[in-house]
């Protein structure tokens, strides 16, 4: 899939409902938007903790991904600055909305695949959250592993999140006609079925020699064989 496909996909989301297609656990009518900024937060914390790191307030962070800004709101509240990328132009758009008050972040529209316009060891910390799991060709999730290799400083971190479960991005034969019903009838979930949601998942040891070949260490590695693995990687001098 193109990244210009990736981007019409998000944009369309954006425009549909931006914080159900960010957090699918609310409720698609009425979602709360209190609920999913709390969120962010929280979410922070159940990613770094286990992988026993935390954002310094001197940092530069990058948040890849960044939506409408759920996660960026919660870093920005902890680093020095932080530098939002997302593919989607309509999510970026509300990001900066919801979050004019927030004086150190950059909002910066990126190129689907990679983390251009950022410089080679630019950045203290690398940050991704239920971004990779939607990705439709792993390959784009291990290009933005050497990305990520090629803007952290040594000794700059990455916390990120991938599927590694295989299962779960599969439409099963019988649910493959419904999903043709559903586009027809324009049912409000029918996007849950294109494979811009539906995602792909990542090979660990594929994964390993990506962050190897971007001088990046996998320090821990948490949740294998799930929708939902955390990896913190350190860049190497
Ligand atoms: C489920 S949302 C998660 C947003 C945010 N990380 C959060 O947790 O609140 C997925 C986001 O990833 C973005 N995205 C999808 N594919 C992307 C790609 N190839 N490069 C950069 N961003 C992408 C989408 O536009 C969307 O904003």
């Amino acid at each position: 899939m193109a990244p210009s496909e990736t981007e019409r996909f998000w944009d369309e989301r954006a425009r549909e409902n931006a914080l159900f297609f960010v957090d699918d656990r609310l409720d698609y009518s009425a979602p709360n938007s209190e609920a999913f900024w709390r969120g962010g937060d929280e979410a922070l914390d159940q990613i770094l903790s286990p992988l026993e790191t935390t954002v310094s307030s001197g940092d530069t962070i990058v948040d890849i991904g960044c939506g409408v800004g759920r996660m960026t709101r919660a870093l920005a509240s902890r680093a020095a600055r932080v530098i939002a990328v997302d593919v989607s132009s309509e999510m970026l758009i509300r990001a900066r909305e919801h979050n004019s008050e927030l004086e150190n972040v950059e909002w910066i529209h990126g190129d689907g695949t990679t983390l251009r316009p950022l410089l080679d060891e630019s950045v203290d910390g690398c940050f991704s959250h239920v971004v990779f799991q939607h990705l439709p060709d792993p390959e784009m999730t291990l290009g933005y592993v050497r990305e990520m290799g090629r803007i952290l400083r040594p000794g700059g971190w990455a916390a990120f999140v991938v599927s590694t479960d295989p299962e779960i991005h599969r439409l099963p034969l019988l649910d493959r006609g419904r999903a043709r019903l559903r586009t027809l009838a324009r049912r409000p979930q029918q996007a849950k079925d294109h494979s811009a949601w539906r995602g792909s998942s990542v090979d660990l040891d594929a994964l390993r020699r990506a962050a190897h070949d971007a001088r990046l260490d996998v320090e821990r590695l948490l949740e294998p064989g799930s929708q939902f693995t955390l990896i913190l990687c350190r860049r190497r001098p």
